[in-house]
């Protein structure tokens, strides 16, 4: 057992005496940190930085998952949620930051003429698909990227245990960026599909033209257009991926950037679809509440007021603009690659140098965690971080993509492990 991260391990130990997997989100537990060289818990996090239970301080480029955008403990957000942590949480009655919020949701999103909320991003997408349905009297759904836990959704993907097989077959995933397989999956079938949901990017840009085309098609065949932007959303641009890219579609799903980690989502779109929201039933007990309504007015305020999005934007292609000249120096061209929007950026692994792409992000993990640096491949930037937080990120890399060359060169990558690699889970992008 290391010592660094011995409060950590003895945690993981008792949480998974009543926790299965010991943790709530399959990305924050072990089998996405492989036991023996990560942390498992935190303790605080301020701006830029997370410690650690062992008290290991890290400068963080995951940031609960995209969901903290301006960074940890912003003061603005912390202010407004105290304020109304005096008045009360959750009420008998409606509150009236719901329409407060609504109301800065429709000014900044092209497609947001109604908006309702929910906690999380699965909430979002369930409700979306939920109305899409009933506006076009049709059940299949066409779905392309990650789109939460549900039913409608999860059954399409290799996570599909426990979904059943008749909410499975209502389910089809198209591949990003090709406008011939989208169209071949609509014609096949022809006047059932209730909508197209897609994350308007993720991993790979779209080739222009790309999104309009499939606005067309969707209207050509009477399906409802999602655009997912539970992560794209307040971080690509104040509207997100459709502002940036100017194409809007008729529903869309708002969540991690909206509230600065405060649990909060959003189905917003088309009046006339929204609508149907008053007949199809979207209702839970925590819906409105109150607490992260606050921190998303005082969030989007924010992003209104100051530089936020230019700045995740201009720390990503920092780091983008550094990463590749490492990459090359290294020699590394073969196993690693970078790619996405500056301020969500990835670290793809690939097999090559005699190793698995599993087994060579286990060993980067390794050295990057061992150093200070929270990222597994991912790069969700931050308004909290500095100049000099990417310049730290860039000379750790450039020591550790060293060990990993190193390595690959001496014998492999498995050798270097302290761990067991970790085991391919299932992929949605
Ligand atoms: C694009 C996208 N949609 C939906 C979800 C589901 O959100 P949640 O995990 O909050 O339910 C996620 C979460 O990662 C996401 O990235």
């Amino acid at each position: 057992m290391s010592t660094r991260y011995a409060k950590s391990e003895a945690a993981l130990e008792r949480a998974r005496k009543t926790i299965p997997l010991g943790a709530q989100t399959f990305s924050k537990s072990l089998t996405q940190y492989p036991q023996g060289i990560s942390p498992y818990f935190a303790a605080r996090g301020k701006g830029s930085r997370l410690w650690d239970v062992d008290g290991n301080e890290y400068i963080d480029f995951i940031n609960a998952l995209a969901a903290v955008t301006l960074g940890y403990c912003d003061p603005d957000v912390d202010e407004a949620v105290a304020r109304q942590l005096k008045d009360g949480v959750v009420f008998t009655l409606s509150h009236q930051l719901e329409a407060e919020a609504a109301e800065r949701i429709v000014e900044m999103v092209p497609c947001a003429e109604m908006v309702r909320f929910g906690k999380n991003g699965s909430d979002a997408t369930a409700g979306a698909i939920r109305i899409s349905r009933a506006f076009t009297g049709r059940d299949h759904v066409l779905v392309s990227g990650y789109h939460g836990w549900q039913d409608w959704y999860i059954g399409s993907t290799a996570r599909n245990l426990g979904v059943p097989e008749a909410t499975r077959g209502l389910t089809h995933q198209f591949p990003f960026d090709d406008l011939p397989a989208l169209e071949a999956k609509l014609d096949s079938l022809k006047g059932q599909v209730a909508a197209v949901i897609l994350e308007p990017m993720n991993i790979r840009y779209p080739s222009p033209g790309y999104l309009e085309g499939v606005k067309d098609l969707a209207r050509k065949h009477g399906a409802v257009l999602v655009f997912d932007e539970t992560i794209t959303g307040f971080r690509f641009s104040n509207g997100g991926a459709q502002e940036l890219f100017g194409v809007t579609p008729d529903l869309t799903c708002l969540g991690k950037g909206l509230a600065n980690g405060y649990p909060l989502s959003v189905v917003a779109g088309r009046a006339d679809i929204m609508k149907y929201m008053e007949e199809v039933f979207f209702s839970f007990t925590m819906g409105g509440e109150t607490l992260s309504l606050a921190a998303a007015c005082a969030a989007m305020d924010k992003l209104k007021r100051e530089p936020v999005v230019q700045t995740l934007a201009e720390r990503g292609q920092q780091l983008l603009d550094g990463a590749q000249p490492l990459i090359d120096k290294h020699g590394l061209g073969e196993v690693l690659s970078l790619s996405g929007h500056p301020s969500w950026s990835f670290l793809s692994f690939a097999d090559g140098l005699g190793a698995t792409s599993f087994e060579t992000k286990t060993l980067f993990m390794q050295e990057v965690f061992e150093r200070g640096i929270l990222a597994y491949g991912t790069h969700t930037m931050t308004y909290a971080h500095t100049p000099a937080d990417v310049e730290r990120l860039l000379a750790v890399y450039d020591e550790v993509f060293g060990v990993i060359a190193g390595a690959a060169g001496n014998g492999g990558v498995r050798a270097a492990l302290r761990c067991e690699p970790l085991v391919p889970l299932f992929k949605v992008r």
